[in-house]
């Protein structure tokens, strides 16, 4: 079998990232450029400086890329790049700089789909993971509930029909006075918190429902804020981080057993970056070992944005048969 070394970019939101593999589940090297910092004042990511800053760093990041993993340009096989969903002059800055080196280097090119990029991470750190499986995949745009049934071949079995789940831990973060992103903040803090302090309502949807819904809790969670607050009754920061996280993990885990049970697979799987939660991964943790499925997950560094992970699926997809051409243009709202 060939040697194939991908070179891989992604900017679709606040991560300028860029990586280079070998054969798909070999990380060579995985810069992460983060913009946090930058967009902390504004409380989220500000679509504009974000593109900007994108245009800045790319070319650092796969200059760094490349010298880590001891590579040059003629080394490369093949370019990956996000090409959706995300911000739209956030996805051009990459996927503008993959078309230019794909053609220059006479290379293929292959668009990834960013969400389909999140699963991949769990291959680059299971080397033995193969389809089929169920992924929950919650980050700060997306929730989703997938049947992988192969390389290449999805069932979305349900998704959010309003917030995703780290938009609910942003905005709640944000309303407690948290900073942002809010997720890791939430997650500490809910360690020092009673989970049962506060009956967050628990959204389930009609009754087989696979999708989600944050945005009632969110709203639940401001409710209680204001009332506090009107009342004068100091809150208790921690106990209301650790009685709205429970809220949201509950949710999540009970739909991703029940999406297991019904597809009949052994193998469950999480991404994103809310599958950094610590909560969420200890629940799933018992809840798979009682029902005896198999849990896997990246570490941290791979659930955030990252380039590795479009790398793997880029592999995937080219060794599958799909590649690219010129005309590959930034798609805002790809669906999976
Ligand atoms: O996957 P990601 O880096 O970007 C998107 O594609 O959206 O996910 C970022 C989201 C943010 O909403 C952040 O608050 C959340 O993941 N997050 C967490 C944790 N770490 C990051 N949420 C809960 N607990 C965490 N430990
Ligand atoms: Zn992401």
């Amino acid at each position: 079998e060939k040697k194939l070394i991908i070179l891989a970019l992604e900017s679709s939101c606040d991560e300028t990232s860029a990586a280079v593999l070998k054969n798909g589940r070999e990380v060579l090297s995985n810069i992460v450029s983060s913009q946090i910092d930058l967009h902390k004042k504004f409380g989220g990511v500000v679509p504009e400086v974000a593109s900007r800053k994108h245009v800045e760093n790319i070319s650092y990041v796969i200059d760094e890329a490349l010298d880590k993993a001891n590579v040059s340009f003629k080394d490369i096989d093949l370019i990956g790049v996000t090409y959706g969903p995300g911000l739209v002059g956030a996805l051009l800055v990459g996927l503008s700089t993959a078309k230019a080196l794909a053609y220059s280097l006479d290379k293929p090119l292959v668009g990834v789909n960013h969400i389909e990029g999140h699963i991949y991470a769990n291959f680059i750190e299971h080397k033995n993971l193969e389809p089929p499986f169920i992924c929950l995949i919650v980050s700060g745009g997306h929730t989703h509930l997938v049947y992988m049934k192969d390389y290449g071949v999805y069932e979305v079995l349900g998704k959010t029909r309003d917030d995703a789940a780290g938009e609910a831990f942003d905005k709640v973060a944000r309303a407690i006075g948290l900073g942002y992103p809010g997720g890791p903040i939430i997650d500490k803090l809910s360690k020092k918190g009673n989970k049962n302090a506060i009956n967050f309502p628990r959204t389930y949807l009609e009754n087989d429902s696979l999708d989600f819904s944050f945005s009632g809790l969110k709203s639940a969670v401001l409710n209680y804020l204001n009332n506090s607050k009107m009342k004068g009754i100091s809150i208790i920061k921690e106990d209301v981080a650790a009685s709205f996280q429970q809220a949201v993990i509950d949710v999540l885990v009970d739909k991703t057993i029940l999406a297991a049970k019904r597809c009949g697979v052994d193998t469950i799987v999480i991404a994103g970056g809310v599958a950094a939660n610590s909560g969420l991964r200890q629940l799933l943790k018992e809840r798979t070992e009682k029902n005896n499925f198999k849990l896997m997950f990246p570490p941290i560094s791979l659930c955030t944005d990252n380039a590795a992970m479009i790398g793997c699926a880029a592999y995937y997809d080219y060794i599958n048969g799909y590649s690219a051409d010129m005309y590959l243009n930034a798609i805002p709202n790809l669906k999976i």
